[in-house]
């Protein structure tokens, strides 16, 4: 039980790694949390520093969270038989590491949406439901060209994936739990979507909220 709360605390340490708020800071000198939307994920990298840093923040973002499930099925071994069955122990380091990316210690707990950090851990917990989220999301920006529709549109299919995938309930849970959180995130975006005032891809975000 030691190592399995270890391993949930490594997890959230993981995701709560500030990749966006440091590429900001050390690229342009500014706190992105003061920019476009004010989230530190990709999103508002690509919006705020330009296309290079975005595909990196999204990169390491998306590494937080598979690294987060590597460890599980890593350390796993050295967890004892009465602890939790393996894609339980693998959900929990997941749903950690998702709100490590969204709240992490080091921002005063204001961080990004977590849409990057699930994609790496759908990408490690089941490649075929990682690939098919992606797939939605992608078709989805093509069409709409705003990532935060996609974004949902992604965090609602994915659930479905996991049933059509026939994954262990474990990942089906995460599902539904990342899904509902990732959503409830873009409360703001959903707002704008509204509104009408939400932005494309490479238009700036004129409401502030
Ligand atoms: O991945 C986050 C995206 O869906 C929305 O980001 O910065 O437009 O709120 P943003």
């Amino acid at each position: 039980i030691t190592v399995s709360i270890g391993l949930l605390l490594v997890a959230y340490l993981f995701g709560s790694f500030p990749t966006g708020f440091l590429a900001a800071k050390l690229l342009k000198g500014i706190d992105i949390r003061d920019e476009g939307s004010g989230s530190i994920g990709a999103t508002n990298v690509l919006r705020t520093l330009g296309k290079g840093p975005a595909i990196l923040v999204l990169l390491v973002d998306a590494l937080k969270g598979a690294l987060a499930i590597a460890l599980a099925n890593w350390i796993y071994p050295f967890t004892n038989n009465e602890s939790l069955p393996l894609p339980w122990l693998v959900t929990l380091a997941g749903l950690f590491a998702v709100i490590g990316h969204s709240l992490p210690v080091w921002l005063n707990f204001k961080g990004g949406k977590s849409v990057a950090t699930s994609l790496g851990i759908l990408l490690a917990m089941s490649w075929q439901v990682g690939l098919a989220t992606l797939g939605v999301f992608a078709v989805v920006v093509a069409i709409t060209r705003i990532v935060s529709i996609s974004s949902i549109a992604g965090a609602i299919a994915v659930s479905l994936f996991m049933i059509l995938f026939k994954q262990p309930l474990p990942y089906l849970i995460f599902a539904i739990a990342a899904g509902v959180y990732v959503i409830w995130r873009h409360r703001s975006n959903i707002q704008r979507i509204i509104a009408g005032t939400e932005p494309k891809i490479g238009q700036k975000l004129v409401t502030e909220t």
